[in-house]
């Protein structure tokens, strides 16, 4: 398969900015088809992603369909941390470099905030998204038992922004 630069600018009919509310059952059905077959968001969690991530929450779209998106936030603790809570991309639009612009596009926000680091939670079974955020330069920092309920663990991975 042929490989491409995760930050090579993506063909011009997909786009990417900030989601607004009536792209939320785009969201969720991107959501519903990406995670098939695992536990889902309930559609009221994007709503309230909305609510306080702003420009943290960007789509990808192609022609008037969301095909994609990505959702962070900010973390006050001792340091100023990014969090990516989710992404997602359409089967039928995956290895085409949407999930590597959107995960850009979320970090500039977040370093744009302040955030020197980000961080984010992978399923162990996943391998396509641990291989996919290992290509993007995080690291696998540490492993939660339970993190998510019973003999759901999570991998904490992270990239240091600057
Ligand atoms: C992970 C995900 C967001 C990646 O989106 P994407 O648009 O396909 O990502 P990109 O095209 O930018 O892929 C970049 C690299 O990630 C890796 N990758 C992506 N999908 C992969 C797959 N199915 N198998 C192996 N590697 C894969 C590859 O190295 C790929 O580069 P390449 O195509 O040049 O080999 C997408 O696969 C997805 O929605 N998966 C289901 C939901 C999920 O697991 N989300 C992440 C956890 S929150």
């Amino acid at each position: 398969m042929k490989h491409h630069d995760p930050t090579a600018p993506l063909p011009p009919e997909y786009r990417i900015r900030q989601c607004r509310r009536e792209d939320l059952f785009g969201v969720i059905h991107v959501d519903a088809m990406a995670f098939a077959g695992h536990d889902l968001f309930p559609g009221f969690f994007f709503v309230q992603a909305l609510d306080i991530c702003g420009d943290g929450f960007l789509i990808a779209d192609f022609h008037n369909e969301i095909v994609g998106y990505a959702i962070a936030a900010r973390r006050q603790d001792e340091v100023l941390q990014g969090w990516i809570l989710s992404t997602g991309v359409l089967p039928d639009h995956q290895r085409r470099g949407i999930g590597s612009n959107l995960t850009a596009q979320v970090e500039l926000f977040l370093a744009r905030a302040g955030v020197s680091a980000t961080v984010l939670t992978v399923d162990p079974e996943n391998a396509t998204a641990l291989r996919f955020y290992q290509r993007l330069g995080y690291e696998q920092v540490s492993r939660f038992p339970d993190h998510f309920g019973e003999r759901e663990d999570r991998i904490l991975m992270k990239r240091r922004l600057n």
